[in-house]
């Protein structure tokens, strides 16, 4: 039988914390030890599981925290930075989703890693991952071919094109040994004159509830290979999360990616 993974979350209250309270609710695989939250957050001391359930109560800090086998943080620079040193200190594995961290948390991260196992992704679907791979291998295997990026997100999101898009594209750039900057075409309006061979185009479309929508067109001449996916549910973020943290747990030291995990993965079935 597969041991129980005792499981931390950071930015517990938070969408990303609420989705994967969600999920672990009912994933025997886990047991939660601690839900983190802000100092002075509403939710601190609340029930996590409601007002039936008093077993368990958010919390502020890592002080007097339980044992646990893995930290999964969704929070912010200020709450990452926390539970970093927290992590160290108690050699516990980390997954992390948390964004815009400055050049100051991303060498801690670096160095912690020689000492816990910190698994980090922009984006934690595993569908968005396979897609990557694919894409890299398509951009490698038709150097010659035209690639263009299209997305599409709900009406309320504010970057273009989104973070993902961006990681598509980088993929495909580094299989075809370029860059983004060197290559990338953002936006086609008036006479943009013909398509300069070796760009890659992005195309962005924004309106209603879509959750997010990934396609890299690879185009040949009287043939092209669409790459496509569809994201119809914020849960797949946490899923992910909590694929990663099961996979991550008792890791020796080191950075990991959601491709480790799928190639962790691919190895088991294969065995
Ligand atoms: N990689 C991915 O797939 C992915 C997907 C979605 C989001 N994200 C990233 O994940 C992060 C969180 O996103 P979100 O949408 O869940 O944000 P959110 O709804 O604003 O939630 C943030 C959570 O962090 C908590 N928090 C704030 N400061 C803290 C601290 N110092 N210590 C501990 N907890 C703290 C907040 O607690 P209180 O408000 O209760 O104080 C709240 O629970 C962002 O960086 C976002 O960009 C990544």
């Amino acid at each position: 039988m597969t041991p129980i993974t005792r499981l931390a979350i950071n930015g517990a209250s938070g969408r990303m914390g609420r989705a994967i309270l969600a999920l672990i609710r009912d994933d025997r695989r886990f047991e939660l030890v601690r839900a983190v939250v802000s100092a002075g957050s509403e939710h601190d001391g609340m029930p996590v599981f409601g007002e039936l359930s008093t077993s368990l109560r958010y919390a502020h800090g890592w002080d007097a925290a339980p044992a646990a086998d893995v930290v999964v943080d969704f929070s912010g620079p200020e709450g990452l930075s926390a539970a970093l040193a927290y992590c160290v200190e108690h050699r516990i594995a980390l997954v992390t989703g948390t964004t815009g961290i400055d050049a100051a948390l991303e060498a801690r991260l670096k160095d912690a890693a020689q000492r816990i196992a910190i698994l980090r992704a922009a984006n934690f679907s595993l569908g968005v991952a396979v897609l990557t791979r694919l894409l890299r291998e398509a951009a490698a295997a038709l150097p010659d071919w035209d690639l263009e990026i299209i997305e599409a997100h709900h009406g309320r999101k504010e970057d273009a094109p989104s973070g993902t898009a961006l990681a598509l594209g980088q993929a495909a750039a580094d299989s075809r040994g370029t860059t983004l900057a060197k290559d990338a075409v953002y936006a086609r309006e008036g006479r943009p004159g013909a398509r300069r061979h070796g760009s890659i185009g992005f195309a962005v479309v924004r309106g209603g509830d879509v959750v997010g929508e990934h396609t890299a067109l690879v185009l040949g001449h009287g043939e092209r290979v669409e790459l496509s996916h569809r994201a119809t549910d914020r849960s797949i973020f946490a899923r992910g999360a909590l694929e990663a943290a099961a996979w991550l747990a008792g890791r020796k030291p080191g950075v990991y990616n959601i491709d480790d995990l799928l190639q962790g993965r691919q190895a088991k079935t294969t065995a």
